[in-house]
């Protein structure tokens, strides 16, 4: 058996080509050479406000646009985190060995936290739930970005702490950083593209129109800054090479080396590029949601087969703690 990956997708609408090209797109590679599990983490969702009427459409629309991309159900295993409460189970055992000083040390706990009137448990505790999440099905490899290198830290130590008292038994997950791309935000270069603000992202569902109109305003620079190119123009290149063929991108790297690279072509050959990628995502999307009830039942088979590993983990995991009766 190969190793096993598990990765953790939050369910957010408005998926976009910087998710694609940074996550998705290398989940879809790893899933023909690993056993990976897929986990549409909504109880991760609700450690900020968040809206009780939109989350089953959100956790619907993260599934169907993941899998329109390419996870296959088939290959991975591929189901939402509420379905399987051993979860939280773990995630409360997990809870008993963690510092809270660890957790308050965590940059995103605090900069989430600056921003909120009063600050929940469940925000600070998120990490240990993420730990659960790996930990429970023994993953050795972890494909995330950055952002969450600290909090596979946190999961390694508590495997670590696990091992040394009780009994060595859960494998210390590695991080598999993405080598995927970092897009930028088309209507400012010099932060994330971001789902929230409109006019920086291309979503996967977005129309062709749109694409084109979003990729006509987004930012370049003046011309070849010192030899340096500018960020804005720095990021349709790595739109291009994301989405297009190598000759095209060639073909805009000479004319961009000549001083010759007119943006409104290269624009104009880029939102082509994604719409031809994109397109069949949109509408194997729309064919997915257009059946909610194939989506949910993809869900719940997904974690009928994950809750196999999870309760056997759990099992083992109340013996060593102690919870014989
Ligand atoms: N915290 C991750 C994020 O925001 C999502 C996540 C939850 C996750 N559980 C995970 C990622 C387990 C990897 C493994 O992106």
């Amino acid at each position: 058996m190969s190793e096993r990956i598990f990765s953790g997708i939050q369910p957010t609408g408005n998926i976009h080509v910087g998710n694609y090209l940074g996550a998705v797109k290398n989940w879809v590679q790893l899933q023909e050479k690993y056993d990976c599990l897929f986990c549409i983490v909504d109880y991760h969702s609700v450690t900020v406000a968040y809206d009780p009427e939109g989350l089953e459409e959100r956790v619907l629309d993260a599934t169907a646009t993941n899998i329109a991309a390419g996870l296959d159900p088939e290959k991975s295993i591929i189901f939402a985190q509420s379905l399987v409460p051993e979860h939280t189970e773990l995630a409360w055992l997990l809870t008993c060995l963690t510092s809270v000083g660890a957790l308050e040390r965590m940059t995103q706990f605090k900069e989430k936290a600056a921003r909120q009137e009063s600050i929940f448990a469940g925000l600070m505790n998120y990490p240990i739930l993420m730990a659960a999440d790996i930990l429970l099905y023994k993953a050795g490899l972890v494909p995330v970005g950055e952002d969450q290198l600290q909090h596979l830290e946190l999961s390694r130590d508590l495997a670590r702490r696990f091992n040394s008292t009780f009994r060595e038994y859960f494998p210390e997950p590695k991080p598999l950083l993405t080598s995927g791309a970092r897009v930028m935000g088309l209507n400012d270069p010099s932060s994330k593209m971001s789902k929230s603000l409109e006019g920086s992202y291309i979503g996967l569902a977005d129309e062709e129109d749109l694409i084109k109109q979003k990729i006509r305003r987004a930012v370049t620079d003046p011309g070849p800054q010192g030899g340096k190119m500018g960020p804005g123009v720095a990021n349709l290149f790595t739109l291009l090479e994301g989405f297009a063929d190598p000759d095209v991108v060639n073909y805009f790297k000479r004319q961009y080396a000549q001083q010759s690279l007119m943006y409104s072509e290269l624009k104009e050959s880029l939102a082509a590029a994604m719409n031809t990628k994109i397109a069949p995502i949109r509408e194997k999307r729309r064919e997915l949601l257009a059946k909610p009830e194939k989506v949910k039942d993809i869900l719940y088979a997904g974690a009928e087969q994950a809750r196999q590993i999870a309760q056997r983990t759990m099992s083992e995991v109340r013996q060593l703690m102690g919870f014989r009766i």
